[in-house]
């Protein structure tokens, strides 16, 4: 435990127990529940932690505590890593308050078989929760990243307590920089609701804001300005360096092939920033989050069981299904007999907007000839006359 903003203790923990986090996302440095107590005439604990951790939380609590009980349990989300333990909680404080909204009780309801009627104070968009100097205002954030989630402005501190929003993999015991594992969390978990964080950035833009502390990742207390701008770009599905990124999968080595000659092609034609996935090696959330970072992506692949190898195919749903936009796509295929893979993965972002498909097709037989050199040649050259760096 340890004092953040004012009367604001930490009291969460770190999980480095947990191989995946949501069951898909790997995070080799751990992640934190993060949960704190602000005392005051009222004392209010902001969200619980991941069902495993609850004694070290009830403990951490009670240590900050000493003697005092909590009045409040704000639940900012539902989602069990932040509130598997509220009945816990109020079973070991009874009296105490769980604060939430419509929809927070109704998943409460799901998940613990009980409306807690007696302990139940419903707040809505707007309200204000006083616990004498510190007031908390409550500020819907639906779908960041769920439906209930709401974040919490601690007027006194000008803190935010931002739910799931300015999180990051990774436990507090490790170092390591803020923006490549928050990026990855960004466009991992919330990735696909860019609209609703911006809805939840421009009623936060209304505040003084000091500090932000997320539910994962370190309190951000500093420089507030540099997470804001990085948030509102992400949201916004603006591409953050210039550059290509290409993404493939190859079979037996010739689709490589044809992407390092893009790549050094990319490279002669100027182009300096030149980003290569392998999708069936890489880290699926580390290849996404950098997709969305580039403005240009090339995606090279081969046909397989007359469809878009599944490295491939599984790589362009995630890119859709986060409401990918606003970029220059190009495709690469091979394919001894019957390539259709381009089609197929164009086919893919039909309902996707904002995308610039590029002119010139790549179609390998097999293994690279002069014709699909030459036509490698000239992707390049089309790609760095849109996007010279
Ligand atoms: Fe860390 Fe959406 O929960």
């Amino acid at each position: 435990m340890f004092l953040t903003a004012q009367d604001t203790f930490y009291v969460g923990v770190n999980d480095h127990e947990i191989d995946l986090f949501e069951g898909i996302y790997k995070v080799p440095n751990g992640v934190a529940y993060n949960s704190y107590v602000i005392v005051d005439d009222k004392i209010a604990i902001m969200d619980a932690v991941d069902e495993e951790f609850g004694d070290i939380w009830i403990e951490n609590i009670k240590k900050v505590l000493g003697g005092r009980k909590p009045d409040y349990i704000v639940v900012q989300h539902m989602e069990p890593d932040h509130s598997a333990n509220t009945l816990r909680f109020v079973k070991e404080f009874p009296g105490a308050k769980i604060v939430g909204n419509n929809k927070t009780f109704v998943m409460l309801g799901e998940y613990f078989g009980t409306d807690f009627a007696d302990c139940r104070e419903v707040v809505t968009d707007g309200s204000v929760l006083s616990l004498g100097k510190h007031e908390l205002h409550f500020v819907f954030a639906p779908m960041v990243h769920w439906p209930e989630v709401m974040v919490t402005y601690d007027a006194f501190t000008k803190t935010v307590f931002s739910a799931d929003g300015f999180g990051k993999f990774g436990a507090l015991d490790v170092e390591e920089p803020w923006e490549e594992e928050a990026r990855r969390y960004y466009y991992g978990i919330v990735g696909k609701y860019g609209k609703q964080v911006e809805a939840a950035l421009k009623k936060l833009s209304a505040l003084e804001i000091e500090n932000i502390y997320p539910l994962h990742g370190p309190a951000l207390e500093d420089d507030i300005g540099h997470y804001l701008g990085l948030y509102s770009k992400w949201a916004s599905y603006s591409p953050e360096c210039e550059g290509v990124m290409i993404a493939y999968s190859s079979v037996y080595g010739h689709t490589a092939k044809a992407v390092q000659l893009l790549k050094n092609e990319l490279k002669a034609q100027g182009c300096k920033n030149v980003l290569v996935h392998d999708l069936i090696r890489d880290d699926r959330s580390v290849c996404v989050a950098d997709a969305f970072t580039y403005p240009v992506l090339v995606l090279a692949t081969t046909t397989y069981n007359a469809d878009i190898f599944p490295a491939m195919r599984e790589f362009i749903d995630c890119l859709t299904e986060r409401n990918y936009q606003k970029r220059t796509l190009a495709f690469i295929e091979n394919g001894t007999w019957a390539p259709v893979a381009a089609k197929l993965m164009q086919a893919k972002f039909e309902k996707s907007v904002n995308i610039t498909f590029a002119q010139t097709a790549v179609k390998i037989r097999s293994a690279l000839s002069a014709e699909s050199e030459t036509a490698v040649k000239n992707l390049a050259k089309e790609l760095t006359g849109k996007n010279h760096d």
